[in-house]
């Protein structure tokens, strides 16, 4: 496959199962996040990795952040608890905005993600497959703080990463250009 044809059919794949990246090969996906356009090499990134048992301790995380923050529905609570079950491997990616007088926070929030989606890239390259969520699970600062995360940061995703079973994501027929472009 050329290089333009893997841009031309990534995919998000929702069934990920056992193997998870190894440890080497988590190391690659950081150099490719490395790889990001960055305006003044701030670096506004860092990745959490979970993976065994830390999965079952997230999910729990996420239910204790909840209750602090107001939840009470045990429906909720019990289903937040399984979501990071769904993959053998999360990683945790957050942005880490800085005061920079040159580089406003918008500019490293890009980097952050492009970050991100250059380590998505780089599993799907190495023959993985992942998924990107957020939800409320994201936004949450009760869970910011669980994750230890400090002033500036902030959870832009979960990206679930393991090996893929099953078809990509239904996204139905393939997005025609036409809307997005045109000369100006
Ligand atoms: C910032 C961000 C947050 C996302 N959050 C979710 C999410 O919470 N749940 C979900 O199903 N998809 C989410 N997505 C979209 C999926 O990762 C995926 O791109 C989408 O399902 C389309 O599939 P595809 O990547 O194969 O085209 C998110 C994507 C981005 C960039």
């Amino acid at each position: 496959m050329t290089p333009l044809d893997f841009l031309l059919t990534r995919r998000s794949f929702p069934i990920l199962t056992a193997p998870a990246p190894s440890n080497d090969q988590i190391n690659t996906l950081m150099q490719a996040a490395l790889r990001a356009p960055d305006h003044g090499n701030l670096k506004p990134f860092r990745f959490l990795v979970c993976e065994g048992e830390k999965l079952t301790q997230l999910g729990e995380l996420y239910a204790r952040g909840m209750q602090q923050s107001g939840e009470t529905d045990s429906v909720k609570l019990e289903r937040a608890k399984g979501l990071p079950l769904r993959a053998p491997m999360v990683l945790i990616a957050v942005a880490r905005i800085q005061n920079n007088p040159k580089i406003p926070a918008q500019e490293q929030l890009l980097t952050a993600g492009l970050a991100t989606f250059q380590l998505i890239n780089a599993a799907q390259a190495m023959g993985f497959g992942s998924y990107w969520r957020t939800g409320d699970i994201a936004y949450n600062p009760a869970i910011w703080q669980l994750l230890g995360l400090t002033d500036g940061e902030q959870v832009i995703g979960y990206v679930y990463v393991g090996t893929i079973k099953g078809e990509p994501k239904d996204t139905g027929a393939a997005p025609t250009p036409d809307s997005i472009w045109r000369y100006v």
